[in-house]
C-alpha cells in the first residue's frame, strides 16, 4: 500500500486513544479507534439481549448490523449503529465487558478485519487496538506496543469514569482491568501481544506530554 500506517496496540488504560489521537494530529494522519468498532458490536449484542459469550447468537446478529464510522466537525471519530449515533452509548462501563467478550469471537474478528484494512488503504492512519501490528496491518511502517502497570491504568480509567459522572470505585475498576487484560491476552483469536517488530512504550511513570514525546521519538 502507498498509504502510511502507524499501529498502536496495548491494554486498556495505557493512554492509547489519547496519544494516538494526538500523534495523528501532529502528523496529519487520520486516527482510527478500532476498539470503538468492537464496542459497537458489543452494544448491539447488549441491546439484543444476547449473551456476548454465545458465539452462535452473536454471529447470527452480524449480518443485520449496519456499522459505520464518521468524523465530527471537531475531528472526533463517531460510531453509528443502524444509522444511530452511538458514540456516547458505547462508552458505558457495561459495554466494555460486552466489547471484550464479543471481540474474542472469531466470527466478529473476521467480520471486522477487511473493514479495518480498507480504512488504512484509503488514507494515512494512526490505528489503535489490540491486534493492529500483529494481524490487521502487519506491514505497518511503525508499530508501537503501549503499556503501563495495571494499577496505573486502573487509576486513569477510574478518573475518566468519574469525570464523566459515572459511579465507580477503584477496586472494581482494577478488577475489571485485570479481567479484561486476561481475556484479551488469553483468547485464541488475535490475542493481545506485542509484535516482534513493535517498539515498547511504557507510560507507567509518564504523563501525557512525556508519553507523546516518547511516541514522536519512536516514530
Ligand atoms: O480499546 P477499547 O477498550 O475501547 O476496546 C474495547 C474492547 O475491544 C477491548 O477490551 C478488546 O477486547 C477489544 N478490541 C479488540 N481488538 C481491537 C480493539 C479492541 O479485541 N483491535
Amino acid at each position: 500500500s502507498i498509504q502510511r500506517s502507524i499501529a498502536i496496540d496495548g491494554p486498556s488504560g495505557a493512554g492509547k486513544s489519547t496519544l494516538a489521537k494526538a500523534l495523528a494530529r501532529e502528523l496529519g494522519y487520520v486516527y482510527v479507534d478500532t476498539g470503538a468498532i468492537y464496542r459497537t458490536v458489543g452494544l448491539a449484542a447488549c441491546r439484543a439481549g444476547v449473551d456476548p459469550e454465545d458465539g452462535a447468537a452473536v454471529a447470527a446478529l452480524l449480518p443485520g448490523l449496519d456499522i459505520t464510522m464518521g468524523y465530527g466537525p471537531d475531528g472526533v471519530q463517531r460510531m453509528y449503529l443502524n444509522g444511530e449515533d452511538v458514540s456516547q452509548a458505547i462508552r458505558q462501563h457495561e459495554i466494555s465487558r460486552y466489547a471484550s467478550c464479543v471481540s474474542a469471537l472469531p466470527a466478529v474478528r473476521a467480520f471486522l478485519l477487511e473493514r479495518q484494512r480498507k480504512l488504512a488503504q484509503a488514507q494515512d492512519v494512526v490505528m489503535d487496538g489490540r491486534d493492529i501490528g500483529t494481524v490487521v496491518l502487519p506491514g505497518a511502517g511503525v508499530k508501537i506496543f503501549l503499556t503501563a502497570a495495571p494499577e496505573a491504568r486502573a487509576r486513569r480509567r477510574w478518573l475518566e469514569l468519574n469525570e464523566r459522572g459515572q459511579q465507580a470505585d477503584y477496586d472494581t475498576v482494577l478488577r475489571d482491568v485485570l479481567e479484561r487484560d486476561r481475556r484479551d491476552e488469553s483468547r485464541a483469536a488475535a490475542p493481545l501481544r506485542r509484535a516482534a517488530d513493535a517498539a515498547l512504550a511504557d507510560t507507567t511513570e509518564l504523563d501525557l506530554d512525556q508519553s507523546l514525546a516518547l511516541l514522536s521519538k519512536i516514530v
